[in-house]
Order: C-alpha cells, then sequence, then structure tokens
C-alpha cells in the first residue's frame, strides 16, 4: 500500500514537472528568455588560486555558528579571532553550470559585446533571469531587448554548479574561475553561434562585483568594461571591501543542511538566510519591493560559504591600472554596503580612488532600492542606467 502510495506520488510529480516544462523554461525553474537564442552549458574550469585556509574547528551545530557570528562582529574581533589559518595554492577542476543568450533580435552589432555576469552571495545565476514578472525583474531580458549578449552561470557552491566544501570555497578560486571564463568567452568557446565577442564587460552583484573587481585589479587587460552593481567602498582613505562586520548576524545564518533536506549536498560551511525576514532585511527596502517579489527571491535563494565572506575582507580592489569603461552602482538604502544609506558613502570618494586609469567611470545610485536592486519595484529603471552606460561606451 505504502509502496503504490508513494508511486502515485511519484507520478503526481512527475507530471506537475512535465506541465511546467515550456520552450522558453527548464522543468527546474531556470528560465531561457524567449527575446534570445540560449544554451546551457556545462564548463571544466581549472583554475588556480592562492586561498585561504579555515583554521577552526567546523561547525556541528548552530550554536557554533552563532558563537563565530559572534566572535566576527566583535569590535576587537581582528585581535582576537582569527577563523583563518595562513594561505595555500591550490589548483582545481570546477564543474560550472551557464547560460549563454544571444538577442533573437540584433541591434547594430551589440550582441558582440558579452555581459559576463556573476551573482552575489544567496542566490545562483536566476538573480539575473527572474522567472517572476521577468518583464520586471529579469536583467537578462532586459539586456537582450537592447541587444546585448550575456553570459550568466552559477557561482561554484550555488545552483546546479559544483558543490565544493563551504570551508574551501572563496572568493580567491571564484575570482579565477571568472578569469579563465572570460578567456574562453574571448576565444569564442560557450558563446552559441556568436563566435568571438569584440568586447567583454564584467557585470557582478555584490559578491559577484568584488571578485570581478578584484579580477581586473590582478588582470586589468582581460576585459574592456566592467558594471559593478550592489558595491561601495567606505570612502577615499579606507578602500576595504566591507566595512560592516554584522552583516552575517542580520543575515540570521544558519547552517543550511540542518534547515532543509534541499541542501544534503552542502556541507555545514554553507550558511542560509535564517528567514525570509532576515533575507528582507538585508536585500529589500519599504516601500520599494512587492511582497510576491521577495517571496520569489527567497523561493530561488541559495546558500553562501562562511569562507566566502571572510575572504572577501581581504581582496585587493585596486583598480587603477584598468583602463576600461566602468560603472559602480548600489540602491540608495543598501544596509549591506553603505549601511543603508549610499549618498554619503558614494560621496566619499571611494570609486575615484580605485579607478583613476578609467576612460570613463559612471557613479548611479538607484533611487529606493535596497541592495537586491533586481527585485525592487522599477529594476528597470536600473537596468535602463546600466544599458545608458554599455551604449555610450561600447
Ligand atoms: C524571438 O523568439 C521568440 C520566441 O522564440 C519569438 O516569439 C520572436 O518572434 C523571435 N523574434 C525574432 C525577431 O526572431
Ligand atoms: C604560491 O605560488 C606562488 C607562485 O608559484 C609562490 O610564489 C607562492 O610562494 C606560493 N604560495 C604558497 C603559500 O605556497
Ligand atoms: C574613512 O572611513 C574610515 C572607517 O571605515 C574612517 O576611520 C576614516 O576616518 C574615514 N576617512 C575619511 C576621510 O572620511
Ligand atoms: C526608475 O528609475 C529611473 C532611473 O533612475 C528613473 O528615471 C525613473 O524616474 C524611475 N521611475 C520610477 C517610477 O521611480
Amino acid at each position: 500500500m505504502a509502496g503504490l502510495f508513494a508511486v502515485a506520488v511519484l507520478a503526481a510529480i512527475s507530471l506537475i514537472k512535465h506541465a511546467k516544462a515550456s520552450p522558453t523554461s527548464n522543468d527546474d525553474g531556470y528560465r531561457h528568455p524567449p527575446n534570445g537564442v540560449c544554451t546551457d552549458y556545462c564548463v571544466e574550469v581549472s583554475a588556480t588560486s592562492t586561498g585561504y585556509v579555515w583554521g577552526i574547528p567546523t561547525f556541528k551545530d548552530n550554536y557554533d555558528v552563532v558563537e563565530f557570528l559572534t566572535e566576527i562582529a566583535r569590535k576587537d574581533s581582528a585581535e582576537v579571532f582569527h577563523p583563518l589559518s595562513g594561505v595555500k595554492n591550490v589548483t582545481d577542476t570546477y564543474e560550472v553550470a551557464a547560460t549563454f543568450c544571444t538577442p533573437n533580435k540584433t541591434k547594430d552589432g551589440k550582441e558582440k559585446v558579452v555581459l559576463l555576469a556573476t551573482h552575489g552571495l544567496g542566490y545562483d545565476r536566476r538573480y539575473w533571469a527572474s522567472s517572476y514578472k521577468p518583464e520586471d525583474y529579469s536583467f537578462v531580458d532586459y539586456a537582450l531587448d537592447k541587444g546585448y549578449s550575456v553570459f550568466f552561470y552559477d557561482r561554484v557552491g550555488t545552483g546546479k554548479s559544483e558543490k565544493l566544501s563551504g570551508y574551501v570555497n572563496q572568493a580567491t578560486n571564484q575570482i579565477a574561475i571568472i578569469g579563465e571564463l572570460a578567456k574562453s568567452i574571448r576565444a569564442g568557446k560557450y558563446t552559441g553561434n556568436l563566435g568571438k565577442p569584440n568586447s567583454i564587460v564584467l557585470v557582478g552583484h555584490s559578491f559577484g562585483s568584488y571578485t570581478s573587481q578584484a579580477l581586473i585589479a590582478s588582470q586589468p587587460e582581460i576585459v574592456e568594461g566592467v558594471v559593478l552593481t550592489g558595491i561601495a567602498y567606505p570612502n577615499a582613505t579606507d578602500l576595504a571591501p566591507l566595512s560592516f562586520k554584522w552583516i552575517l548576524e542580520a543575515f540570521a545564518s544558519r547552517i543550511a543542511n540542518q534547515q532543509s533536506a534541499q541542501w544534503h549536498d552542502r556541507d555545514t560551511g554553507y550558511l542560509n538566510f535564517g528567514d525570509i525576514y532576515a533575507h528582507v532585511n538585508t536585500f529589500f527596502k519599504q516601500p520599494n519591493y512587492e511582497v510576491p517579489a521577495a517571496e520569489y527571491a527567497q523561493s530561488i535563494a541559495q546558500p553562501f560559504a562562511a569562507i566566502e565572506f571572510l575572504s572577501l575582507q581581504a581582496l585587493n580592489l585596486d583598480s587603477n591600472s584598468f583602463k576600461g569603461a566602468a560603472m559602480v552602482t548600489a540602491g540608495q538604502y543598501d544596509l549591506i554596503v553603505c549601511g543603508g544609506e549610499c549618498e554619503s558613502t558614494f560621496s566619499g570618494g571611494g570609486a575615484q580612488a580605485m579607478f583613476k586609469g578609467a576612460r570613463t567611470l559612471d557613479l548611479y545610485i538607484h533611487p529606493g532600492a535596497g541592495h537586491g536592486v533586481n527585485f525592487g519595484l522599477n529594476a528597470t529603471g536600473f537596468y535602463g542606467q546600466i544599458t545608458k552606460f554599455l551604449d555610450a561606451n561600447f
């Protein structure tokens, strides 16, 4: 009887999956914009990086996690808490799940500008291609409509990409991965029928922006442009990636695999938002969002590795050798990178101090928005500012 019931349930699930499938969406919620010609890839990336070694016991339970959060957040953390124990060179091969889309209606050769998009902590590549109201929340749909091609992928540890240990997977190996992806795209690999692009622009959100910037800081010739969203620098003399140590507290970070069986393939180094309110607290701002958009964002949220956050703090972001075009942007009320108010942060001169050699530097603060600009109201107004920057420079 129990067996029969299981079969019936399985059949029902497969029917539901089947019913959801359509030419424009995979059966698992990943979506191909209808205004593009899109191809999914599983890219094998070999990369070498110098990463940190986790230096304290791994987490058994959430008591260990909250102790970790407390030690990071305390005011004398740098002196008394040492969760990392030195560095190590790592060469590895990473499996990266990606989508490339080129517009099915081209515009003045702009399809030869490929946007290489890297999402931030808490998401996977669906941050760029929402299946909830894509006309309002999908950057990829918007960019395709304006004629640009987009390569977007799940960072390792998220979505359909390889899940490394959450005590290993960090900014440094991911910077190396962005670099290798950029080289492959340059060579015309993973670009469908487009062939070799004329230009590559790194587009990032948050952690994806910091890592994209760290790449051009070390390899300034690797791409022609950067669009860094959800990013800010404390001021012209303090260029640290993040000045707020309480961010993981605000996430109410909890061990993902103890929260839901959905995360069985992540070890205890992967933490997740404690609940939707913690997510909204750090990524959204009233009255600039609709609750269903926040619920969708929560439904696609992904755990992040504890060491990703730690490794971010030590990145060298000095991009003064970069000669391409740069856009630096955040939401007006971004709590994570601006402490909840970006006007004064942006007027601190941090971006100007980082991009002295750039041929253009556009700074833009999106009115009303929090950290997760792509899921706020008027996200298309934000995308419009990005494509305006691209139109002016490529
Ligand atoms: C682009 O693709 C969509 C869906 O496949 C189709 O409806 C549309 O007509 C196509 N546009 C062009 C210009 O080919
Ligand atoms: C990593 O490799 C670089 C280049 O080969 C070398 O200079 C450096 O000392 C190595 N670092 C470690 C920690 O082994
Ligand atoms: C820059 O920010 C740091 C804190 O992040 C502060 O100590 C310093 O005084 C600030 N400098 C200026 C010029 O505002
Ligand atoms: C949306 O953002 C754009 C770009 O900043 C702005 O011009 C427009 O007024 C905004 N629209 C609304 C309704 O806030």
